[in-house]
């Protein structure tokens, strides 16, 4: 941060495939840092309740249908539009627990195997988002996660799918990401995404400058 004495937040991101407890960790996360006094929301993406948000949800939803290529760039609209309100947040030092990113967007698409739509071209849309701070990854093979409830019938919930998105994920994946065991207990994996979450909230209190995707 350049000037003040607010120390800025930081982006702590979830990822991994669907039903591998994102929600459920972004969730308690949030809590334990405001019981600890830590300033912090949850963002989500898609988020559904803008008029891109909206399309989105259609889409997802099976209500409509779109070209591959139109519906990557909503979901990358979806980020970008949110993008001044999430710096702005951040240098005033609230921290975001953000469930789903660019990564999500470009292990998605790429996972569709449509011609052009390629890892490089569907990162490139989301090239200059903030970075997180700290990606907290958790790890779980697709078919651990089909024991678990809640897939539901949306467009992307299907096994096959899912591989392929895994797979992306590990082609995007880098020494900085955390990668965490999935499967232990909630309880578990909140106590280790906590430790992740405030070494990072204290380096970025430090003057940690805020990256880029996907430099
Ligand atoms: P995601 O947001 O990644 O799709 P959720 O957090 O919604 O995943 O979790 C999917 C399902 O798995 C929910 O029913 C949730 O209660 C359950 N669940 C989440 N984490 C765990 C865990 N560590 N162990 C067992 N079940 C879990
Ligand atoms: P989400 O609302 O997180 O659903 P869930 O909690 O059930 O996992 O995400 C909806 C779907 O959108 C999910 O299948 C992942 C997909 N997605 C993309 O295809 N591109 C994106 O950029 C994002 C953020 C999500
Ligand atoms: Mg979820």
């Amino acid at each position: 941060l350049s000037s003040g004495n607010i120390r800025r937040g930081a982006f702590i991101l979830f990822e991994g495939v669907d039903r591998c407890g994102k929600s459920t960790q972004c969730k308690l996360l949030v809590q334990s840092l405001q019981s600890r006094g830590i300033e912090a929301e949850l963002w989500r993406y898609p988020d559904r309740t803008t008029a891109i948000g909206q399309m989105i949800d259609k889409y997802l939803q099976s209500k409509e249908d779109m070209n591959d290529a139109a519906i990557h760039l909503l979901f990358s609209a979806n980020r970008w539009e949110k993008r001044d309100l999430m710096l702005d947040k951040i240098n005033s030092g609230v921290t975001l627990v953000i469930d789903r990113y660019g990564h999500s967007g470009t292990a998605f698409t790429a996972a569709k195997n449509v011609p052009n739509l390629d890892l490089a071209w569907c990162k490139s849309t989301d090239a200059g988002l903030p970075a997180p701070d700290a990606l907290i990854y958790l790890q779980m093979p697709v078919e651990e996660t089909l024991k678990r409830a809640g897939f539901g019938g949306e467009r992307y919930e299907k096994t096959e799918f899912q591989k392929e998105v895994l797979k992306n994920y590990e082609k995007l994946s880098n020494d900085s990401w955390n990668y965490l065991d999935a499967s232990k207990s909630i309880e578990d994996l909140q106590e280790e995404a906590l430790k992740i979450a405030l070494d990072a909230i204290e380096e970025c209190k430090k003057g940690k400058a805020m990256g880029k995707l996907w430099d």
